[in-house]
């Protein structure tokens, strides 16, 4: 969450409740008039072609080149991105994986990327995609509290328009995190029929187990989950849940084994709870679709 969302997070209470929706609605236009003069300044100063103006910076804190990059060593190294695979992003937002991705994947790859915040995919498509064609960007009006409140699509009945089993990548960066828990299923059983067979998945997480609530109860968490929801789930915010979910380790296990998953072990765990071992911010959880077995 970015400190214009904070600050608007903060003014919330002392809007009337009848009015919450409007505000929620005008996020996008105040955003812009907050944002103005800083992207004004950006622009004389010519900021570098491939960073989104700070108004449209939508995803949260942190350098935004530096955070794709740490992701795409990630991708390269952990989940064994090459060349010419084709990438799926979930929730790609304004385009902070597809950028240092350009670098990664050859002509013959692909990467397609979907989000529900109409500007942000209008920005990667104007700006990414007529440098390199096989990046391509889809706007999904998919509903959510926190990102979308006007969006008409519920997520667990968004199908990604795409056959099954194309990809060699799929993966999340913060996304499941803002999702309710038959919303992130849903995505899990979309990670899984449109992967291939031996294709791999990374996702984030934060994920609640006995370390991470040690932490949590010790005040040690960045992250205050004090709200419970069903199946042992835990929110930071009461009236926005999906501004950020915790999921039981043990849970999301059985999920991932529901939908023909195996979990590439370790799981990376991140910082957000606190711990002094980490690999980055968020839990990476990194699978493989099962291959087919032969009868
Ligand atoms: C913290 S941002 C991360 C964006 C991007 N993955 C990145 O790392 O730059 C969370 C993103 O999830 C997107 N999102 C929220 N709910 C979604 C849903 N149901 N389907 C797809 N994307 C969603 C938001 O629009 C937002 O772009």
């Amino acid at each position: 969450m970015t400190m214009f969302d904070r600050i608007l997070q903060a003014v919330k209470p002392m809007v009337p409740m009848r009015a919450r929706p409007a505000v929620r609605r005008l996020h996008r236009g105040l955003r812009r008039v907050y944002f103005l003069p800083v992207d004004l300044y950006c622009r004389l100063r010519g900021r570098d072609e491939f960073t989104p103006p700070p108004s449209l910076i939508f995803i949260g804190d942190g350098d935004f080149r530096a955070i794709g990059e740490e992701f795409a060593q990630y991708f390269t190294t952990l989940a064994g991105l090459k060349p010419d695979d084709h990438v799926l992003d979930i929730g790609c937002g304004v385009g902070r994986m597809a950028v240092p991705l350009t670098k990664v994947l050859s002509p013959g790859g692909r990467y397609h990327g979907f989000d529900i915040v109409k500007e942000g995919i209008e920005w990667a498509q104007k700006t990414i995609t007529p440098r390199f064609p096989n990046f391509a960007f889809h706007h999904a009006d998919i509903h959510n509290k926190g990102y979308n409140p006007a969006g008409q699509i519920r997520t667990e009945e968004y199908r990604f328009p795409s056959d099954d089993g194309v990809f060699d990548l799929v993966f999340s960066a913060s996304v499941l995190t803002h999702l309710l828990l038959s919303d992130l299923e849903h995505y899990l059983a979309e990670t899984s029929r449109l992967l291939k067979a031996g294709g791999t998945c990374l996702h984030t997480f934060f994920l609640l187990n006995d370390e991470s609530g040690r932490l949590i109860k010790a005040g040690s968490s960045t992250l205050d989950f004090r709200f419970e929801l069903p199946d042992g789930a835990w929110t930071t915010d009461r009236v926005i849940p999906e501004n950020a979910i915790a999921y039981p380790e043990s849970l999301i296990r059985t999920l991932y084994a529901r939908h023909g998953l195996e979990i590439r072990e370790p799981i990376r765990f991140g910082r957000w709870s606190g711990r002094k071992e980490f690999l980055s911010y968020q839990d990476i959880v990194i699978a493989r679709k099962k291959p087919l077995s032969v009868p």
